[in-house]
């Protein structure tokens, strides 16, 4: 399968990474050059990190890099039969690609997003053809996590639902279909509990390290929640109550006042050296 993908940061350069080693040709499309620099670097790190693993074999990561190509412009996704787009969590400039897409690209072809929070059937109204319109959320790290939430959006066909999901099940991956509403099921389950967890702190129930090690310990969670809301970052994390909140119109999605706070402060967690805990040195 021609597989083009749109944005080569953290997502964009591990489902390129995944795509390519299961046999399929991708072109990655970034606007940004040194962008697709990282992404190429990144993906033969991270090959390399298999073969050393004994998970891949050497000529394996080569037949892998040799099946990848770049390119800085949109037209770069012409005879692909799945573009999936990959860049800012923006609708805007996620709305301006779909449109982009759907001129360049035959008319059988799927547009799937990656999106964490935007509406699937927004993105596929933009079009003009909504029924092969579809999300596919990979988690971070790509090559690790084995989970693609696969989202039909109003209009999605179901012929193109089933074609996702055999897709993804031949990356080795575990799809699971779920409906297009807010938050899908992946944040709208995890985003609560973070902001519960904030909220905890926020009223003193008790300091960070306890919270963590409730979930960790009791809940058998890798991570504790205000651990992995600065792994995240902060502001993600409140875009996306927003998004609850705003789409549900529901109170129990308001978000925390602290996060509110800490977001306002540039407290965003690792990426600036401080959130819940911190990161500095
Ligand atoms: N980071 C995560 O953990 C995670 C997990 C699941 C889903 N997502 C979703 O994946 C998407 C990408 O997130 P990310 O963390 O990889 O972002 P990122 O900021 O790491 O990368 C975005 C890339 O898109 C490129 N880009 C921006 N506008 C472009 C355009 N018009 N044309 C081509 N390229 C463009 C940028 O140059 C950048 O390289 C978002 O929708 C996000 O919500 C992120």
């Amino acid at each position: 399968m021609k597989v083009a993908v749109i944005g080569g940061g953290t997502m964009g350069n591990g489902i390129v990474h995944v795509f390519a080693q299961h046999g399929h040709d991708v072109t990655l499309i970034d606007l940004d050059r040194g962008a697709l620099d990282r992404a190429l670097a990144t993906i033969a790190k991270n090959l390399d990190r298999q073969v050393k693993k004994g998970a891949l074999a050497e000529a394996d990561k080569d037949a892998t890099l040799r099946r990848i190509a770049a390119a800085t412009d949109l037209n770069a996704a012409a005879g692909a039969d799945l573009a999936i787009e990959a860049v800012f969590e923006s609708f805007e400039v996620k709305r301006a690609i779909f449109v982009k897409l759907d001129e360049v690209l035959g008319p059988e072809a799927i547009l799937a997003s990656n999106t964490s929070s935007i509406s699937i059937t927004k993105l596929a109204a933009c079009t003009g053809r909504p029924g092969r319109v579809i999300g596919m959320h990979f988690m971070n790290p790509v090559p690790v996590m084995k989970l693609v939430e696969v989202i039909s959006g109003q209009a999605t066909d179901p012929a193109v639902l089933a074609r996702i999901m055999a897709v993804s099940a031949d990356l080795e991956k575990t799809p699971v279909a779920v409906q297009d509403y807010p938050g899908f099921v992946s944040n709208r389950v995890l985003m609560p509990m973070i902001n519960e967890a904030v909220q905890c702190l926020m009223e003193g129930v008790a300091d960070r390290e306890a919270i963590d090690t409730v979930m960790k310990l009791g809940m058998a969670h890798p991570m504790g929640p205000l651990q992995l809301a600065d792994f995240i970052g902060l502001d993600v994390c409140l875009d996306i109550m927003n998004v609850l909140y705003d789409g549900f119109k529901d109170g129990k999605y308001r978000p925390s006042p602290l996060l509110v706070r800490m977001v306002a402060a540039g407290h965003l967690g690792r990426k600036t050296g401080r959130g819940f805990y911190d990161y500095q040195a």
